[in-house]
């Protein structure tokens, strides 16, 4: 009897600790998308979302201001795997937005998976129709290592 419940015990142990180790979504931390931009972010009461953002790329020469970076600003679910959207103003004059999800690998890795919106400026109003891109992205925790390509200095934000 002891030595089952034993058994039932480890069973139930194994199954379940990994979970509890992999824990929720934290998205404090670093994190870099596909075109190698670094997002530096912040939990601010388990709803706000408040950081630094240095993009890698611009629809536009100057578009993100000279020194391509900008204060990001969202809002997050709670939850083990968040749903969020956060955004930037750049000084060139345009606004990313991002909604996305903070998911779980099973290797206990986390990854933003993002659709973003680029709306640049435009001169007028013929100009409106091409004003706005779509595109998918995904951002994956750097975890202290400073990306390829880009200073350290750049990366303190
Ligand atoms: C999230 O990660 C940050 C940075 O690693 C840490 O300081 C913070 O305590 C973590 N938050 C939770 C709820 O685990």
């Amino acid at each position: 009897m002891e030595r089952r419940i034993f058994a039932i015990s480890l069973f139930l142990v194994a199954f379940f600790a990994p979970g509890i180790l992999a824990g929720v979504c934290n998205m404090t931390g670093l994190w870099r998308n596909d075109l190698g931009s670094v997002l530096n972010l912040n939990e601010i009461e388990n709803y706000k979302l408040k950081g630094k953002f240095l993009t890698a790329v611009e629809a536009a020469k100057g578009e993100a201001g000279s020194d391509r970076r900008a204060r990001v600003i969202g809002i997050k679910n709670n939850g083990k795997e968040p749903t969020f959207s956060m955004s930037v103003a750049w000084d060139g004059g345009s606004i990313t937005s991002w909604v996305g999800q903070c998911l779980m690998l099973e290797d206990g890795q986390q990854i933003l998976r993002t659709t973003w919106l680029l709306r640049s400026p435009a001169t007028n109003l013929l100009e409106d129709w091409k004003s706005t891109r779509i595109g998918q992205d995904t951002f994956r925790q750097i975890n202290g290592d400073i990306p390829q390509g880009i200073h350290q200095k750049s990366v303190n934000l």
